[in-house]
């Protein structure tokens, strides 16, 4: 098999316009991903000061002798449900519009990992989860956002747990692959049609009734951050593997 040409590798290769163009266009991006950050700060505000006051003037509603009361009730219980559900969108947005400021330090990625699990155990214990780790000893040191990497370990510890309504089994092995550390996060869940993993690293994708569609492209987005990567593997009715890699930490 031959190369390009020389004329055609000269046709492909960035010109000082196209890199000027980069330019302008990665400026625009962080220009309205602030402008969208800051939008969703100042809905999150007034938003909460609705529910509050909503919850008053339930309480206020509470107190009424009106044969309409209880359809006043449902109706602010309607609004406050979809307030909650606008706010933790917001939540999910600012967390999403933040992944990529870190503040790092040199940590063992197996303590991060037994940290989580230390906190998590409870609630998987609760939903009839049941967690097996498997966290090799000596493994490499890594560069990370101990906070950042909790949320990622929690995004997907919610999906695998949503994907397992009935409970079921969520292992986590830390093994050393290359100059790389490695997560992968097994559950046995319902897994993922082809089509939906297409799309389930994009913005606002998801299956459920009130998911955000942001939990794995922020995780991506923090991961990718620090220089690693994430894919996934599944099994429609068998379960996911999610794999971590994050590069071993400079000896320097
Ligand atoms: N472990 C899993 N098992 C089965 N499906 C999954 C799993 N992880 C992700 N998915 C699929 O990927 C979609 C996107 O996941 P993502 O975490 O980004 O959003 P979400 O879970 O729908 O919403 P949110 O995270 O805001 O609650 C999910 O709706 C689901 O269809
Ligand atoms: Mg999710």
């Amino acid at each position: 098999m031959t190369g390009p040409s020389p004329s055609a590798a000269a046709a492909q290769a960035p010109t000082a316009g196209d890199v000027s163009e980069k330019d302008r266009l990665l400026a625009q991006y962080a220009e309205v991903a602030s402008l969208a950050g800051g939008l969703a700060h100042e809905i999150r505000n007034p938003l909460s000061t609705i529910r509050m006051n909503l919850e008053l003037l339930g309480e206020d509603v509470e107190e009424l002798d009106d044969p309409r009361r209880q359809r006043m009730l449902r109706k602010i219980e309607r609004i406050q449900l979809e307030c909650g559900h606008l706010e933790e969108v917001l939540t999910a947005f600012l967390q999403f519009s933040r992944a990529g400021e870190l503040e790092t330090e040199i940590a063992d990625l197996g303590g991060v990992v037994k940290e989580f699990i230390a906190f998590y155990e409870p609630e998987a214990r609760r939903l009839g989860v049941e967690l097996s780790p498997h966290l090799d000893a000596d493994l490499p040191p890594v560069r990370l956002d101990r906070a950042l990497i909790r949320q990622v370990l929690m995004n997907l510890a919610l999906n695998a747990q949503q994907a397992m309504p009935d409970g079921g089994m969520l292992e986590l092995q830390a093994y050393r692959c290359e100059e790389a550390v490695c997560l992968d996060i097994i559950d046995s869940g319902c897994g993922i049609d082809p089509s939906a993993q297409q799309r389930m690293f994009q913005a606002f994708f998801s299956t459920k009734p009130g998911g955000s569609g942001l939990g794995l492209p922020t995780a991506r987005k923090i991961i990718e951050a620090h220089g690693g990567t994430i894919h996934c593997e599944s099994e429609p009715r068998r379960g996911s593997r999610f794999t971590i890699r994050l590069p071993a930490a400079d000896p320097e």
